[in-house]
């Protein structure tokens, strides 16, 4: 488990094993596009203000990866205990 911080309100909400960032974040009422939800068509791409994302999806580059300043949502994690994302 880990949590997300949404940038714009500075709300923090749990990410438990077993479900996306994408739903959490939907369910607090955040409207987010989407379209494979496999981390393969990257309209889920988010970007990383704070923390290390655990990339999962099929999208990035090794480099992009590297930067951890975007991810893909749908399927992506995170390494350490919180991310802040522009959302
Ligand atoms: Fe397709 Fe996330 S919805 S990569």
């Amino acid at each position: 488990e880990f949590e997300v911080e949404l940038d714009t309100t500075g709300e923090v909400l749990p990410v438990p094993a077993g479900r996306s960032i994408l739903s959490v974040v939907r369910e607090a009422g955040v409207e987010i596009e989407s379209s494979c939800e496999e981390g393969t068509c990257g309209t889920c791409e988010t970007v990383v203000f704070e923390g290390e994302p655990e990339h999962r999806d099929a999208v990035l580059s090794d480099l992009e990866r590297e930067f951890g300043d975007t991810m893909m949502i749908c399927v992506s994690r995170c390494r350490g205990g919180r991310l802040v994302l522009d959302l």
